[in-house]
C-alpha cells in the first residue's frame, strides 16, 4: 500500500504512505535538494517528476503562480515545487530529479 518515491540524483528510493509530504520525505532520507522559503514562495525547490505525477496532490494557487511567475521560461510540464506537493496514491512510483 506504499509508493515509492527515487530521489534520481541522490539515488535515493522510499516507500511511505500516501499522504507524506516530498519535502518530509526529502528531509527524512537525506537528499541534498535545496529548499529556501519552505511555503512555495521563492521557487527554490524545484523538482522534474519524471514520472509519477499522478501519484502526486494538484498543484497549489501558489505553486502554479511561482511556476509561472518567478520560474518562467525555466520550467517544463513536469515541474513541480517541492514544499507543496504530496503523496495521495498507493502502489505507485515517483521519480524527483533536481
Ligand atoms: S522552498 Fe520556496 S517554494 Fe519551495
Amino acid at each position: 500500500m506504499r509508493t515509492r518515491v527515487e530521489i534520481m540524483n541522490d539515488f535515493l528510493a522510499i516507500n511511505v504512505e500516501p499522504g507524506k509530504t516530498i519535502q518530509d520525505i526529502v528531509e527524512a532520507s537525506g537528499s541534498a535538494l535545496p529548499f529556501g522559503c519552505r511555503d512555495g514562495e521563492c521557487g527554490t525547490c524545484v523538482v522534474s517528476i519524471e514520472q509519477g505525477m499522478e501519484y502526486l496532490s494538484p498543484m497549489t494557487a501558489k505553486e502554479v503562480k511561482v511556476l509561472k511567475e518567478v520560474l518562467a521560461g525555466t520550467t517544463t510540464e513536469k515541474s513541480r515545487l517541492s514544499c507543496q506537493m504530496k503523496v495521495v496514491k498507493p502502489n505507485g512510483l515517483i521519480r524527483i530529479k533536481y
